[in-house]
């Protein structure tokens, strides 16, 4: 099944590390950031997970809530756990949904048959309160992903969703950001009395806290 932006996250309930969860009623007025790794006990895989749980301050501060997972047992992940605990000096405390038989991997999209027919490729789902999906992102298995990158997209669809505004290239928690063509000059000035540049009647900037 291929999911977009903008669709409710299919829900599910499933055995994780935590026990078991139903996505929707376990994420319970927070985002997730859910995201699939190929298997236990790979390299790229451990430094995700430990950079997962590095962060946990950092995603708890925008109430999102990490769910990973694999098509591996809890067991496996249990035992896998301790060495990422180990190796990447956390204690990594989010749940890990175990996904032997490929459900949850298959309905949302992570089993990619030229990478692995059994294993999952490196997706990611940014999934907001009411459980729409916000972000996909898709990454090959030999590729570990970019946190910051992670957190800046949550900042910024938070962000937007508070200020009305988007987010040029690049940009950074503290940058100028750039009001929609949706919104017109007259709405502008009301929703930014501190003002906007005009570079051009479609490209307007300004700075929001
Ligand atoms: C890894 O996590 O290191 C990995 C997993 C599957 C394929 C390639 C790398």
């Amino acid at each position: 099944m291929s999911l977009h932006i903008g669709d409710t996250a299919p829900d599910f309930t499933v055995d994780t590390t935590s026990g078991p969860i139903t996505l929707h009623e376990w994420a319970k007025g927070s985002w997730v950031f859910f995201f699939s790794h190929p298997a236990d006990f790979t390299p790229v895989c451990t430094t995700e997970m430990g950079m997962t749980a590095k962060l946990a301050d950092e995603f708890e501060k925008r109430n999102v809530k990490p769910l990973g997972l694999s098509t591996d047992t809890v067991e496996e992940h249990r035992a896998w756990i301790s060495d990422v605990d180990e190796t990447q000096g956390v204690s990594l405390q989010f749940p890990i949904v175990a996904d032997p038989d490929l459900t949850i991997a298959r309905s949302y999209d992570m089993i990619h048959p030229d990478e692995s027919e059994t294993a999952a490729v490196r997706s990611v789902f940014i999934i907001d309160p009411d459980m729409k999906i916000r972000l996909i992102m898709t990454y090959p298995m030999s590729v570990g992903r970019n946190f910051d990158e992670i957190l800046r997209v949550i900042d910024s669809l938070q962000l937007g969703d508070r200020a009305r505004i988007a987010t040029p290239a690049n940009w950074m928690p503290g940058g100028e950001v750039i009001i929609p063509p949706s919104i017109g000059d007259k709405e502008a000035r009301e929703l930014f009395p501190q003002g906007f540049t005009t570079l051009k009647p479609y490209l307007r900037t300004t700075r929001v806290e």
